[in-house]
């Protein structure tokens, strides 16, 4: 959950490691700190909150030195506070860490019987002491570092500095990523790629178990064993649409409006558009052998699962089972011996999706997993993996990779479909036509809302609303409702329509505001009737449908959102465009912090 960065360089380091941070606060941003190895040793600085505390706290106190180690936290043990921050340490070395020490009670109270004193509340903190016994015992750091991270249980990335070897730094991981960056300066380490891309023009991977000690001309790699482990440096590429907010005033209206180059990108890359056919070398090969799908995911990666379901059933007549990862790996259900399971992940480091792909595995069962993040350990540990492809996704609220799985999604079933004989080569050609479409209408989806602040004005005062929708639009309204929790704090409830009267319909008054998702098509009618016995209860109903649908419902509704007639197949891609927008835009009129909402982190690294 957390981001580490660190540098070893020709040139002082403090700003660039503060860049580094800002770069991976989207991981974590309840406190941050650095520790500087100068001729004073190891200098550190910590400071409570956003990162702006500790740049405040650096511009009174600054410190400088050209190797360092920084971090961003995302509090897991230990309440958001300076003492708990990162870096951790000793006198000897310091420490910052990203992933959970799940045997650190029995090790602290190991460290603690040999008179070691913990400062803080984490977990973390067991790294530093455990390698400062090691040093007292007279072992070298590298030893030192190498015997501790045998004893951990868990996940760690890690970046360590010692007072006795002021020009290395040494990482290591098991189970979260570090990326080890080559610049014109000097050497870098990251939780990800992007945030070196200011400094470094070359990259390479840590593994699993692997240790690097790090100087400013060499980097050197290990084993568990101790054996070395060459690594090619791969030239770091970035695009230059991944750079910044590009303009916008935020990142998730950036990736907003990224949209429909993702959907371009992606259609490329699954498709032919010469002949408006599948690739089916992008997908894997024996898709067909399987009689039962089982996805599994957490929060909107979860949602675009439940959307799919309905394309896997119609397209590839597959039966289909969709679960959260946290529930799932505890259920012990029985599985049939040919059930693919799929992982759908933007990140591809969530923990309980990690978990219980592991446990899908030990089932026997075959793994893949769809995912925006190709370095990830979601990734490395499935039997084969899909890409979205919807580049760097920075807002915490997540947006560009939701719509970016849909496709995938729809595209897989089609897939499916046709190495099972069930879609011909003509519905084939017309489906991805029309897909092809999809690009030009979204962007004109995405001009035509202008005028959802409006909407958002009559949302910003409430504390509650319900999101309804049947059919796909059912897991819209779950994707609409998170939207607009996460990023506005507004309570929002979201319930199949039809099952309104089987209970929530009892919360509806004047105060409760509800916003209905009614594409055109054979549910609508019966949509538009569930809309009816909101209004006549008072109601404030915001309708998201087309011209004819806000037409019959005019009486009945407060407000419209109009998304143009298009093909049925693009529904539900089109339609979480205002759900998204209308989210936006009541958080930017309440204030609250959009990329970065409270509590919240971009990778949800722990269970
Ligand atoms: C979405 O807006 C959320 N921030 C969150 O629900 C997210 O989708 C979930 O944590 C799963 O993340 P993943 O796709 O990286 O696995």
């Amino acid at each position: 959950m957390c981001g580490i960065f660190a540098a070893v360089s020709n040139e002082f380091v403090t700003s660039t490691l503060v860049g580094g941070l800002s770069s991976l606060s989207y991981r974590g941003y309840d406190s941050s700190g650095i520790v500087i190895v100068n001729e004073n040793g190891l200098q550190r600085r910590r400071a409570e909150g956003k990162l702006q505390a500790l740049s405040t706290l650096l511009a009174q106190n600054p410190v400088e030195g050209y190797i360092g180690i920084a971090h961003t936290r995302w509090a897991t043990h230990g309440e958001p506070s300076e003492r708990n921050a990162h870096p951790h340490m000793t006198d000897r070395v310091a420490v910052v860490h990203n992933g959970i020490i799940e045997n650190y009670p029995d090790l602290k109270a190991s460290l603690e019987r040999d008179g070691y004193h913990f400062e803080s509340d984490t977990d973390s903190e067991t790294i530093p002491l455990l390698i400062s016994r090691n040093l007292d015992k007279g072992m070298s750091p590298e030893t030192a570092l190498r015997e501790a991270v045998s004893q951990l249980d868990g996940s760690y990335a890690i970046a360590a500095v010692f007072a006795d070897e002021p020009q290395t730094i040494y990482a290591a991981r098991y189970g979260s990523p570090l990326v080890i960056g080559q610049g014109a300066a000097g050497h870098f380490i990251s939780s990800d790629s992007i945030a070196l891309s200011r400094v470094a023009r070359n990259l390479c991977y840590l593994d699993d178990n692997e240790i690097a000690r790090i100087t400013v001309n060499e980097i050197g790699i290990t084993n568990a064993g101790g054996c070395t482990v060459s690594k090619e440096l791969k030239p770091l590429i970035i695009s230059q649409q991944d750079q910044g907010k590009q303009g916008y005033k935020h990142f998730m209206l950036k990736e907003i409006h990224q949209q429909p180059e993702v959907m371009r990108n992606t259609l490329n890359h699954y498709c032919d558009a010469a002949t408006f056919t599948l690739k089916s070398e992008a997908f894997p090969a024996n898709l067909s052998h399987f009689e039962r799908l089982s996805i599994v995911a957490c929060g909107t990666s979860y949602y675009a699962g439940m959307v799919a379901r309905q394309w896997f059933e119609r397209y590839a007549c597959i039966p289909v089972d969709v679960d959260i990862a946290s529930e799932y790996r505890y259920r012990e259900s029985p599985f049939s011996p040919n059930t693919l399971a799929l992982f759908i992940s933007q990140s591809g480091e969530t923990a309980d999706s990690l978990a219980a792909l592991r446990y899908s595995k030990e089932q026997g069962l075959t793994c893949l997993s769809l995912l925006n993040v190709e370095s990830s350990s979601m990734a490395q540990e499935s039997d084969a993996f899909l890409r979205t492809l919807a580049g760097a996704e920075i807002g915490v609220a997540s947006t560009k990779a939701f719509t970016g799985q849909l496709l995938v999604l729809l595209l897989m079933s089609l897939q499916m479909g046709k190495a099972s004989g069930r879609l011909d080569e003509r519905a084939e050609r017309e489906l991805i036509q029309h897909l092809y479409t999809l690009p030009v209408e979204m962007a004109k989806v995405i001009d035509e809302m202008a005028s959802i602040d409006k909407v958002a004005e009559s949302l910003v005062h409430s504390e509650h609303t319900m999101y309804l929708g049947r059919g796909m639009s059912f897991p819209l309204a779950l994707e609409g409702a998170l939207k607009l929790k996460e990023i506005s704090y507004i309570h929002a409830e979201a319930y199949p329509a039809g099952e309104l009267k089987h209970g929530p319909i009892a919360l509806i008054d004047n105060k409760m505001p509800v916003v209905m998702i009614a594409p055109p098509g054979p549910m609508m009618g019966k949509t538009l009737s569930n809309l009816r016995e909101v209004s006549s209860r008072g109601a404030q109903v915001i309708l998201i449908s087309n011209g004819s649908g806000i037409e019959m419902a005019r009486q009945h509704i407060t407000q419209a959102i109009e998304v143009p007639e298009t093909d049925a197949l693009l529904q539900p891609l089109l339609y979480t465009l205002p759900l998204q927008l209308l989210a936006y835009h009541v958080a930017c009129l309440k204030g609250t912090d959009v990329d970065q909402p409270r509590n919240l982190a971009k990778s949800v690294t722990v269970e």
